[in-house]
């Protein structure tokens, strides 16, 4: 079904970290690539620096907004004529406060973002998805499988997409629509409000994921790898 040359994927959050690089790994390998994220400036920088590798278009979008989804889809369409892959990158998280401390609306938006927001894509991209056969791949956490105190909603919202991911799976699997979602342990990302450093050389890179991805959509039409665990191998000792 898939083979990750002369394809379209929209990959959400494409603009840095896991998303920036997924981006960049499917246009080193002769892809059409669909990029979207809040920031404008970021969006269009982006777009720039990674237009040497390839097609590369993108759409300012908040995933948490069922409207501006559609739109991004949509253009996406227009510019590159179909979707074949839909990478569920983006996401947000708010670490180290209790339940009773977390504001309501850091609750929903991370909800909204890592949730709904795939919802979204999932539901208004599907169409495209099975017209020539796709993969959707979800990129979900350890944090989807692990709870933690001060992690509630981060917790919820990443439990909640597995079992998103793996309903889904079963739903379009008839259609040729591969769905896969990856659980990564700590990457070396500015997610969360930190930052890319060298002393997370330890952890796992943006590029580890990107390769996960790619080695996803290179596995024959016949096997689908629905879960996938990645962490880093040698991290500091306790
Ligand atoms: N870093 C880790 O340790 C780690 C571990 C496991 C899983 N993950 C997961 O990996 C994914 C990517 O994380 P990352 O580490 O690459 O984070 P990152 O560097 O903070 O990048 C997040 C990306 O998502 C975009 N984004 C955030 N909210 C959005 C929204 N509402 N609508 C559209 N785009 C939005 C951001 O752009 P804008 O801010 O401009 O919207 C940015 O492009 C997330 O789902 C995260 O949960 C990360």
């Amino acid at each position: 079904m898939m083979k990750t040359e002369q394809k379209t994927a929209v990959v959400t959050g494409g603009t840095k970290g896991i998303g920036r690089a997924v981006a960049e790994a499917l246009l080193e390998r002769g892809n059409r690539v669909f990029i979207c994220a809040r920031n404008k400036r970021e969006l269009s920088e982006a777009i720039e620096s990674l237009s040497p590798k390839g097609k590369v278009d993108g759409e300012v979008c908040d995933v948490r907004s069922e409207s501006q989804v559609r739109m991004m889809l949509d253009e996406c369409v227009r510019v590159f004529g179909g979707i074949d892959i839909l990478v569920n990158n983006a996401g947000v998280g708010v670490f180290g406060q209790s339940v009773e401390e977390l504001e309501p609306e850091d609750f929903r938006r991370i909800l909204e973002t890592n949730l709904f927001g795939v919802f979204y894509t999932c539901h208004y991209a599907l169409p495209r998805l099975k017209e020539k056969g796709g993969y959707i791949i979800n990129i979900s956490s350890l944090a989807g499988q692990n709870a933690h105190p001060g992690m509630a909603a981060y917790n919820a919202s990443k439990f909640g997409l597995n079992g998103f991911s793996e309903a889904l799976m079963q739903e379009v699997r008839q259609d040729d629509v591969k769905v896969s979602y990856i659980c990564p342990g700590s990457v070396n990302t500015e997610f969360g409000g930190d930052s890319v450093s060298k002393e997370k050389a330890w952890q796992l890179q943006a590029e580890d994921i990107a390769q996960t991805v790619i080695d996803l959509l290179d596995f024959a039409p016949n096997a689908l790898p629905s879960k996938i665990e990645i962490r880093p191998s040698k991290p500091p000792k306790r």
